[in-house]
Order: C-alpha cells, then sequence, then structure tokens
C-alpha cells in the first residue's frame, strides 16, 4: 500500500467514524420504541472497520441539489451523506435480470452501507446506512426476514406497510418501522427521496422476497 493509499483510507475512515457516530446519535436518542431496539447493534463496532473503497452510482447524484436543515440531528446525517457522496460506496441490491424492479427504479436508487457484514463498521447484528430514490420509482411489496427502520432525512413517499394495509404518506423527519417478514412497499412523489436504514434479525444480506416478476 502505498503512502498516498494510507492517508485516504485514513480519511475515509474519519468520514465513515462521523456518519457513524451522527447515526448512532440518532438511534440513541430517539424516544421511537422501535427505533431504541436497535441501539444495542451500534455497541463496540466502531472498531471493525475496513476499507471498502468508493463508488459513485448515477442515482446518488440527486443529492448535490439537496440542501440539508443542520439544525436537527438527522439534518446533520444528511449534510454528512451530501458533502461526502463521492467519498461513500454505493451500491445496488437488484438488477435487471432479477425482474423483481422496474427500469425506473433500477436507474433511479442507490444505497451506501455503513454499518454491515460488508462494511466499512463490520457487523453480522446490524445493517444499517442511507438510500437515494429520485421522484416517481416505486419499490414493489416485498419482504425479508430482518425488521426494518426507514427514518426520512429528506423527500416524502407513501408507505404500504403490511398486504392489506392501505398507503400512507411520511415526510422528512418520519420513521417508518417494518416489522419482521411484512411485505412493504413505497413510491416516492415529485421529490428525491433519502432515508436512513436499519436492519436487524435473519441474514442480512438477505435478498427481498417480491408478490411477482416483472414481464
Ligand atoms: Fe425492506
Amino acid at each position: 500500500m502505498t503512502i498516498m493509499e494510507t492517508g485516504r483510507a485514513s480519511d475515509t475512515r474519519a468520514i465513515h467514524s462521523e456518519i457513524l457516530s451522527t447515526m448512532k446519535q440518532m438511534v440513541f436518542e430517539s424516544a421511537n420504541p422501535h427505533v431504541r431496539k436497535f441501539r444495542d447493534g451500534f455497541r463496540d463496532i466502531e472498531a471493525h472497520w475496513r476499507d471498502v473503497g468508493c463508488r459513485v452510482l448515477p442515482a446518488a447524484r440527486p443529492l448535490n441539489a439537496i440542501k440539508a436543515d443542520t439544525r436537527s440531528i438527522a439534518g446533520m446525517l444528511l449534510a454528512q451523506i451530501i458533502t461526502n457522496r463521492e467519498s461513500l460506496f454505493w451500491e445496488q441490491t437488484y438488477s435487471k435480470a432479477d425482474r423483481v424492479v422496474g427500469d425506473a427504479f433500477l436507474s433511479g436508487y442507490a444505497f451506501s452501507e455503513i454499518t454491515g457484514q460488508r462494511g466499512p463498521f463490520i457487523s453480522d447484528r446490524l445493517r444499517s446506512g442511507v438510500g437515494v430514490w429520485e421522484p416517481n420509482v416505486e419499490y414493489p411489496l416485498h419482504w425479508h426476514d430482518a425488521e426494518e427502520i426507514y427514518w426520512i432525512l429528506s423527500g416524502s413517499a407513501g408507505f404500504q406497510i403490511g398486504r392489506e394495509q392501505p398507503k400512507s404518506f411520511k415526510e422528512s423527519g418520519e420513521i417508518v418501522f417494518v416489522p419482521s417478514s411484512v411485505p412493504h412497499s413505497f413510491g416516492t412523489r415529485d421529490e428525491v427521496l433519502v432515508m436512513f436504514y436499519l436492519w436487524q434479525g435473519g441474514d442480512l444480506r438477505q435478498v427481498s422476497e417480491f408478490e411477482r416478476k416483472i414481464s
């Protein structure tokens, strides 16, 4: 490893640590009973870091145009993601060959993991990070063993939690809890959606089950 690479890795670790610290603060300060269940996953995680590199996907670019209101801790997290967007590793779970999400979804979403089996902070217990969805994309009904929190940092979406439940509109600052194995979906409207997500329980890299294949 060259001196330059060592320097970049150390800068990247500092960025990841700052983001992790803000995420942890959000979870520990939250009065939401579902969020509080995720506290244990943050314990002793800082030491287990690896360099995952960085990769920017097209769907992460709308972050350029978002303004964070840093008067709240959620706004602070958003600001850190925006500022450091090109130092993070952005990825996608699905591909066209999976035939579970549409083309608009595939070209309009990306997420960057901060804790999880892959890292940068290695954990078999807590998968967490930030996702970005462009306007007018639909995440179809799907489910997984992990219980999940969606914490909206910017934008809004209509969420369906439970197969027979109506859609409910949520916006910036609101928290959505998805119990283990409960089918859920959401759709963005006319603005970019940025969410802090948390997963725990079951296989942290499980690929979601979907109701149907897209033809
Ligand atoms: Fe989910």
